[in-house]
């Protein structure tokens, strides 16, 4: 149909669109970078201690401490909970590399546990099987994928009785809470934060921050994140180069007085696929997929009282179609993601820890039917309306 061709060159979907939300703040982000620019002070200073006040106090914490990336922030974070080569750490097998990679930057050993299908995130009982395993477990690393929480109490609970620290990795989940409104990354005994570009709070490049509620453990990371140097030259421990940059820090403060504004139009977003998706026949991700009816499974809904913030609309689609429909939707003007194609036990890098193939299998699962869809603030109706119709009529085809 013409129409339809016609379409389908003008609506272009991209999985997030930067360019609209700088459009959005173009004068106060431009007037952010121009006072770094007239103070010429670009490391650490005013600008990285007033975004650190202001996240601590957006977050509800007592400390907050900026460094240079969201990886950075796990690996200061393990450091300065002291753990020591050999120290084992339990992470999911189902997240970005970072959680794990970072790990062994810090001379840990990652042990690996399953996710529940459900909501993507660490699965108690896989998680309290691993710790049983460990010899040497210093550290629970649970993430709270997508923008929703991990199971906070139940993590708190596992690492207070399994003797072992809490480190949240809540890179991708700034301003989400749980249903008693605990916040990410607030629980632990430090949560890691990241503000690259992508993230619902994102730098004009790489950032980071930790948080914590105790106050030595925040002066210990602010001496980390700066070789280790207290007072200036004289070290008693090892650190790294691990800065907040100052233009980092401007532009976020601008943007994160609109993190909540934001996030309300995310849920907006979300809630509209969710209706269409619904309408179509689709169940939640609560439903196993070879359950039957429309071959796609929704987010499902999050606890009464918690808030998901959608850094990622995750739908699953059966795995021997995924690929096919991720090319078809591309034909559209339509870009998908795929978060992540391989578990961390699979990755070639940590082959030497000896994981099999079908170890965890919902982590193995997920790897293979997860499809994310555009989702950012600016996302118009027609431009969702372009994405379902063109994985309807995929499925549909099927
Ligand atoms: C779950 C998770 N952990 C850690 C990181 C690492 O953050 P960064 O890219 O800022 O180093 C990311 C970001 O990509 C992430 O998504």
């Amino acid at each position: 149909m013409p129409g339809k061709v016609a379409m389908s060159g003008s609506v272009r979907v991209p999985p997030l669109d930067l360019k609209a939300q700088y459009a959005r703040i173009r004068t106060e982000a431009e007037a952010a970078v121009a006072r770094v620019f007239e103070s010429q002070q670009f490391v650490l200073g005013p600008e990285v201690e007033a975004l650190e006040r202001e996240i601590a106090a957006y977050l509800g914490a007592s400390h907050a401490v900026g460094c240079a990336s969201g990886s950075d922030a796990i690996l200061l974070a393990l450091l300065g909970l002291n753990i020591q080569p050999g120290d084992e750490v339990v992470c999911p097998a189902f997240t970005f590399f970072a959680t794990a990679g970072y790990v062994v930057r810090a001379g840990g050993i990652p042990v690996f546990a399953d996710i529940d299908p459900v909501t993507f995130n660490l699965d108690i009982a896989s998680a309290r099987r691993a710790l049983a395993r460990c010899t040497r477990a210093k550290a629970l690393l649970p993430v709270h994928l997508y923008g929703q929480t991990a199971p906070l109490g139940e993590v708190e609970t596992l690492a207070r009785e399994a003797g072992v620290s809490l480190v949240e990795d809540a890179a991708q989940a700034i301003g989400s809470w749980d249903a008693e409104g605990r916040k990410a990354g607030t629980v632990g005994a430090v949560g890691c934060f990241s503000f690259y570009p992508t993230k619902n709070l994102g730098g004009c490049g790489d950032g980071g921050m930790l948080v914590t509620s105790d106050p030595e453990v925040a002066e210990r990371l602010r001496v980390l994140r700066s070789h280790g140097s207290k007072p200036a030259y004289f070290h008693h421990v090892v650190g790294l180069n691990s800065r907040l940059d100052a233009l980092q820090a401007a532009v976020l403060r601008v943007k994160l007085k609109y993190l909540d504004a934001w996030t309300v139009e995310r849920r907006e977003r979300a809630a509209y696929y969710d209706a269409r998706f619904s309408d179509a026949g689709a169940a939640t991700s609560a439903t196993p997929l070879d359950s039957g009816g429309l071959p796609l499974r929704t987010p499902h809904p999050a606890p009464t009282g918690a808030r998901h913030i959608y850094h990622q609309y995750v739908v699953r689609v059966p795995a021997e179609s995924r690929d096919a429909l991720q090319v078809h939707l591309k034909a559209q003007g339509v870009d998908t993601m795929v978060y992540y194609p391989l578990p961390l036990h699979l990755q070639p890098c940590f082959k030497y820890l000896g994981y099999r193939e079908g170890e965890f299998p919902e982590a193995e699962r997920a790897a293979r039917e997860v499809l994310a869809l555009p989702m950012y603030p600016e996302l118009t109706e027609a431009q969702q309306d372009r994405v379902v119709d063109g994985i309807l009529s995929a499925l549909n085809d099927t």
